[in-house]
């Protein structure tokens, strides 16, 4: 290895492939119990068993260890409102209501660049401290807000994917955008921040709801001009929601073929939620390579139902797992895990804990189209990693033990974990975050 790299060592856990819902594939994962992590210039040199590594550090080489720890790969968000902070546990209401009472008029204030530039900042640590490397994320209408936040993000080396809100209708002034000019910000920037960097744009139309059907073409034509940009939106999260959707676009078979219809589907589209849907609309997802946002924090926080995962996945559509911050509570992906894991009992369904790590890292990256650089800790990979504590909190130290088994100690960190037990999180080969030397006023 070359002068000037640098490792850390200890327990290390990362996917190859995905290890299925039911009876994990114990080849999907690899595992070293003493492990090493070699880096330089930001990217993964090699991952392996410590015996064997250490003896090709160059001499004098700083090797950071972390035996009762668990080191895996930075985990990915794949949907998340960076604007929503403060929308947090907003008591009383259900997804419409929720949207006019107490979203709606939090996001007006993101038309001021300074607040914009704070939040955003502000947003990006509080992912590091949760242990979240990378995200596609909801901005605001404001073009100022979107930029604040690719900005934020390149100041960190940090892949984030985000985009410009698009909502020309029924929404209340402040928030609503124009046609014509949403169509014109969403180009200048994708021309801006498209590539620049580790920074990506999705188009984002909200919902079908807060959109004209002149802006839903829009949309779709800037799929068209910019075929490797992403698309996000909402989908079939709540029965009234769908129930307007059906009287706003009568003529269209389905909320899915709203979609379809403005050719906004597609296998770099993400739709959130995707709860109150069917095997035809199942169907049309796999067939275009549609991939779902599983936001179960926010499912049920809103009361807005249990997403149907086992029937996902055995009909072939690619699914995330994500906060959805603020309807979601968390903006850990443990804790986001261990409501997927409840949300999958209340189905009568499994989801093991080598699965649910494997969502949170490769397998959201692949859903992002980002595997190439993010999800696991292959060699070229940019080096996103965390070092998590296996004994952070009362709960977590009572089931610690040396020897404990890796799916119980997985299926520990998944139920009784949260952000007291990310220790450190890395973005390219740096240390963004250190739980115990947190330094910055906006994290105290
Ligand atoms: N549908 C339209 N906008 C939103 C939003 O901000 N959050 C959620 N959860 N659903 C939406
Ligand atoms: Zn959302």
């Amino acid at each position: 290895f070359p002068a000037g790299c640098t490792a850390v060592r200890g327990p290390l856990l990362h996917f190859i492939a995905e290890p299925g819902l039911n009876a994990p594939d114990p080849s999907a994962h690899e595992y070293h119990a003493d492990g090493l992590l070699v880096v330089a210039e930001g990217r993964v040199l090699a991952n392996g068993a410590a015996a064997e590594l250490l003896p090709r550090l160059p001499a004098g080489t700083e090797v950071e260890q972390y035996p009762d720890s668990l080191i895996i790969p930075g985990m990915i968000d794949t949907h998340v409102h960076m604007p929503q902070l403060a929308v947090l546990a907003s008591y009383g209401t259900q997804l419409l209501e929720w949207l006019e009472t107490y979203t709606f008029p939090t996001e007006a204030r993101f038309a001021d660049a300074a607040w914009a530039a704070d939040q955003s900042q502000l947003f990006l640590d509080l992912l590091l401290t949760h242990g979240t490397t990378s995200a596609l994320v909801f901005s605001t209408s404001h073009k100022v807000a979107a930029e604040a936040l690719f900005s934020a993000a390149e100041g960190y080396n940090m892949a984030i994917t985000s985009g410009k809100v698009m909502m020309d209708c029924h929404a209340p002034d402040g928030v609503r955008d124009e046609t014509e000019a949403s169509y014109q910000e969403s180009r200048e920037l994708i021309e801006r921040w498209h590539g620049q960097g580790r920074q990506r744009y999705a188009v984002t139309p909200r919902f079908a709801a807060t959109s004209t059907a002149q802006q839903l073409t829009y949309a779709g034509q800037l799929l068209a001009e910019y075929p490797d940009v992403l698309m996000q939106t909402h989908w079939a999260e709540n029965h009234a929601e769908i129930a307007w959707i059906k009287e706003l676009f009568p003529e269209r078979s389905s909320y899915l073929d709203v979609y379809d219809h403005f050719g906004l589907l597609g296998a770099r589209s993400v739709l959130a939620h995707g709860i109150h849907i069917d095997d035809g609309d199942r169907a049309r997802l796999a067939e275009t390579g549609t991939r779902i946002a599983f936001c179960p924090t926010s499912n049920t926080f809103l009361g807005s139902g249990l997403f149907d995962l086992a029937s996902a996945r055995a009909a072939d559509v690619e699914v995330g797992l994500a906060t959805d911050v603020g309807g979601g509570t968390s903006l850990s992906m443990l804790a986001t895990m261990a409501e997927a894991y409840k949300v999958c009992q209340l189905r009568g369904q499994s989801l093991n804990p080598f699965q649910a790590f494997y969502m949170a890292t490769l397998g959201n990256a692949r859903v992002l189209h980002q595997d190439d650089s993010t999800g696991n800790l292959a060699p070229g990979k940019y080096a996103d990693f965390l070092i998590l504590d296996r004994s952070a909190s009362p709960a977590l130290r009572l089931k610690h033990e040396p020897e404990r088994a890796l799916q119980a100690m997985l299926f520990d960190l998944m139920i009784l974990g949260d952000d007291r037990a990310i220790r450190r999180t890395y973005i390219a080969g740096q240390c963004r975050y250190d739980r115990d030397s947190v330094k910055g006023a906006a994290l105290n």
